[in-house]
């Protein structure tokens, strides 16, 4: 949710933070901050976006070689100057910031209230700032142990960076639930909350683990001891992560360039996993757990926002493919009911970002059952690719765009590949079928590309639908989860409510809504169920709906009841979901255009929702 950067080396910091701060902005952006340590700490912050920091600092003090920065989605308190980290104790010698929600703020808060201490801000965060300074000074500890002793006090998740006055070259940097990783340079140390601020200075990073402390110190180097004071040797990682993955790229917006970097991402997913000519399907990340997952009685899968409609395909693909009986849960409602998960178990959870909370605590809850635990990630070295037993990463590159678009695709095709080696091992598929899917898999790339082809037309109907009120869209079967897609996407960027909706249960409520005003987009895509959307078409026609229809190349028949037809390739039912994404993508980033909403910061959102 909140982004964090801290620098502690010889270089000036301050450059290294803004710069910090702009990559991470696609994970909070109502508000920023800076702390510069030089003989004192200097410390601005503002309301607004990185970019409104920078003009607010233009005639500031900005020296120093160490420092903090962050950029915040709120949580507690509004998005306001008081309420933007960095937050300063008392005394002005300890400033911190900090991403996750401390939950039992209020009694920490009441407490120092008593003991004298005036709040600035209506924030969770500053009860922690304050209560490392009351705990220093009453147990007349050193800061360090000051900050671990404040640490086991405190409920809740977190990753913080703290500077001092007193320590003028160390960071102290903790985590609990919120990511945090360490870059280390020649005499220089990075602190951030993913790897996008550190990729251009070191690709050696730590990952800290939950409650990991670490003491960055120029002249001691890093130490990292647990919140209980156990040391553990720090393991240095490469980062996999290029810069020029984290520009635009000549497109206006990063979600315009993710949508046209699918046809490479998916090609990178199936990257050494798929083999047409040997006809291999292989996922490197599950083999030693291919047995258990075909022994299993069945499969769960867990996740939020896109990664849930992913897991809807997945399950079509699962039921189809496997012939195991999958059931997919929101991670938010999984972990709070009382579901029955066992040893035999197989649950698969999936994430872009790998730290989104509900799924992390719904894997904690299937591991705590007995569980085997299954990842598919995009963020390597994440939480959630940590927290499980196995799993495959998406390899999808930087999903910078909050809207989730070649996550998506990429988490199908993923899914696609462990069903296919799953059936074959399972001979629940014919050697004929497993081939025509293959091949067909190996075409997606290229027959992306054709769809990207059609971003002109696709503009004409944005320009069309961009005063809409409301917009439902239908699908069935394969196409009942893109229908879904597709409402998130507009609604999140473009703000115009959307709903989703097998097209077969719009007779049982939603048909209601329609009306001359209503655009009704259909993915009407010439498999399975076709004759039935058909239906579902004229049922809408008749009710004078507009129709914007996804049909399959070369449909004559949707093309003469709809108003306006996009054309996919053909490709087997189980892939149209690939292609059929790609054109409710650039109609809902061209609606959000027209609309002068910010495509690639929608309100309201963060990209990795770190919070419950
Ligand atoms: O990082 P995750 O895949 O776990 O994120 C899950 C959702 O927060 C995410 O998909 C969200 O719904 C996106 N904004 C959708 O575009």
């Amino acid at each position: 949710m909140c982004g964090i950067v801290a620098y502690v080396g010889q270089k000036d910091a301050y450059p290294i933070l803004i710069n910090g701060l702009r990559r991470l902005e696609y994970r909070g952006y109502d508000s920023a901050g800076v702390a510069l340590l030089t003989d004192q700490i200097n410390l601005y912050k503002c309301r607004g976006k990185v970019a409104d920091l920078e003009e607010y600092i233009a005639d500031k003090n900005t020296g120093g070689t160490i420092g903090i920065a962050h950029t915040r989605w709120a949580t507690h308190g509004e998005p306001n100057d008081e309420n933007a980290h960095p937050h300063f104790s008392r005394d002005r010698d300890i400033a911190l910031i900090h991403n996750g929600i401390i939950e039992n703020y209020a009694v920490l808060k009441k407490e120092l209230v008593s003991r004298g201490y005036v709040f600035q801000s209506n924030t969770d965060t500053e009860v922690l700032v304050h209560l490392i300074e009351d705990i220093r000074e009453n147990e007349n500890v050193e800061l360090d142990e000051a900050v671990r002793i404040a640490l086991t006090q405190v409920e809740g998740t977190y990753a913080i960076v703290v500077i001092s006055k007193n320590h003028p070259d160390s960071l102290i940097a903790a985590r609990n639930g919120s990511p945090l990783v360490i870059g280390v340079g020649e005499g220089e140390y990075y602190v951030a909350s993913d790897g996008a601020p550190l990729v251009e200075y070191t690709k050696n990073v730590i990952y800290l683990d939950n409650e990991d402390i670490a003491y960055i110190s120029l002249k001691d180097d890093i130490k990292i001891k647990s919140i209980n004071n156990i040391e553990r040797t720090p393991y240095i990682d490469q980062l996999e992560m290029s810069i020029t993955q984290l520009e635009k790229g000549g497109f206006e917006h990063f979600m315009l360039k993710e949508i046209y970097e699918q046809p490479k991402s998916i090609a990178d997913s199936m990257r050494g996993r798929l083999n047409v000519a040997k006809e291999i399907v292989s996922l490197g990340g599950i083999i030693e757990y291919e047995e258990k997952m075909l022994n299993a009685p069945r499969f769960t899968m867990v996740a939020c926002g896109t990664s849930w409609h992913a897991c809807l395909v997945g399950e079509y693909i699962f039921e189809e493919l496997v012939r195991i009986p999958v059931e997919v849960e929101y991670a938010s409602e999984f972990r709070y009911r009382n579901p029955i998960i066992n040893e035999k178990d197989i649950v698969i959870a999936i994430s872009q970002s790998g730290e989104t909370a509900d799924t992390l605590a719904a894997i904690g809850l299937a591991k705590e059952n007995g569980a085997t635990v299954i990842g598919i990630c995009n963020v390597v070295g994440s939480s959630i690719a940590r927290a499980t037993h196995a799993g495959s990463y998406t390899h999808a590159g930087p999903e910078i765009g909050v809207a989730s678009t070649k996550a998506f695709t990429a988490q199908v095709t993923l899914l696609l590949l462990m069903a296919l080696s799953l059936a074959k091992k399972k001979g629940t598929i014919s050697r004929s079928r497993y081939h025509e899917i293959i091949i067909a898999l190996e075409n997606i790339p290229r027959q992306i590309e054709e769809v990207l082809s059609h971003e002109k037309l696709i503009k004409e109907i944005a320009d069309r639908f961009s005063d809409a009120k409301n917009f439902l869209y239908l699908g069935r079967g394969y196409n009942f989860p893109v229908a879904l897609e597709g409402a998130l996407k507009l609604k999140e960027i473009s703000y115009i409510h959307a709903e989703g909706y097998p097209a077969a249960e719009m007779k049982h409520g939603p048909i209601a809504l329609i009306d001359e005003e209503m655009p009704v987009v259909v993915i009407a895509t010439n498999k399975g169920t076709y004759d039935k959307v058909v239906s579902n078409i004229q049922e809408v026609k008749a009710r004078k709906g507009k129709i914007i229809a996804i049909v399959t190349k070369g449909d004559e028949t949707v093309k003469s009841l709809a108003d306006y037809v996009i054309e996919i390739p053909e490709t087997e039912e189980m892939l149209v979901p690939l292609l059929a994404t790609v054109p409710l993508q650039l109609l809902s980033y061209h609606i959000a255009l027209n609309r002068g909403c910010n495509v690639d910061q929608p309100r309201n959102l963060a990209k990795s929702v770190t919070v419950e």
